[in-house]
């Protein structure tokens, strides 16, 4: 079922096939890199994330992990995330049900501080992160708002490295997005590892943005 499946990406770029990590690009200055590919299956959200589009399947050859699933599988990735400092800071893994529930709902793509120093570190950094995403370009508003984005990266960068260590080449999960008219929406995802979890891109011409 899964390699039938028509899943999209959204992108500013060009090119003729998949490169992991992902080159890096100007428009991405400051922003830690990705290691994985993202694609959906929900156009709207894959149109959010730039001008072209383009579509690819799964290898019916990959090793996928859906993380949807209450699986002994899907816990053993949760806890070999929290086995990081990162993850062991992240609310979500701390119980399967709620890892389980959050990658339904798509809010476990976000990072969950708990209530340690090193998460009220992260705390401080919201409220002139808020100031920034309101428009402030003081350089202390926007360097929170930076390291906010930066920790999202690191913690999702932490969800593609641990499942590549466990030997798998695609991970399945929703994803939500907040930024449609309507109430928040959980988006089918593709987060692929590696090369053997995608066939070729495909573009589909005359594609733009939202
Ligand atoms: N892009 C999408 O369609 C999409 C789909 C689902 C979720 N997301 C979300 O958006 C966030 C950012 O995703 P992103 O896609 O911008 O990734 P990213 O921030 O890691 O940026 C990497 C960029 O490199 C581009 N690129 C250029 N040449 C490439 C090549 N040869 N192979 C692969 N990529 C190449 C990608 O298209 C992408 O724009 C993710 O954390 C994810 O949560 C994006």
């Amino acid at each position: 079922m899964n390699a039938a499946v028509e899943w999209y990406h959204g992108t500013d770029a060009r090119f003729t096939d998949w490169q992991f990590p992902p080159p890096p690009l100007p428009e991405k200055k400051g922003l830690r890199p990705h290691s994985a590919v993202f694609l959906t299956s929900d156009l709207t959200l894959a149109s959010a994330a730039g001008q072209h589009l383009c579509t690819a399947q799964l290898q019916p050859s990959a090793r996928i992990l859906d993380l949807r699933r209450l699986s002994a599988e899907s816990d053993t990735m949760r806890q070999a995330v929290g086995r990081a400092e990162l993850g062991n800071h992240c609310l979500w893994t701390h119980s399967v049900v709620d890892w389980c529930v959050g990658w339904n709902s798509g809010e476990t793509m976000r990072f969950a501080p708990d209530r340690s120093a090193f998460s009220a570190r992260l705390a401080s950094l919201m409220p002139p992160a808020e100031l920034a995403k309101a428009g402030s370009r003081a350089p202390k508003h926007q360097a929170a708002w930076l390291e906010l984005q930066n920790l999202t990266r690191d913690w999702i960068e932490l969800i593609a490295v641990t499942g590549r260590d466990l030997g798998y080449d695609a991970l399945l999960a929703n994803e939500v997005d907040r930024h449609r008219p309507g109430p928040p929406i959980a988006c089918p995802l593709l987060i692929a590892l590696n090369a053997k979890a995608l066939t070729s891109p495909n573009w589909i011409f005359g594609s733009r943005g939202r």
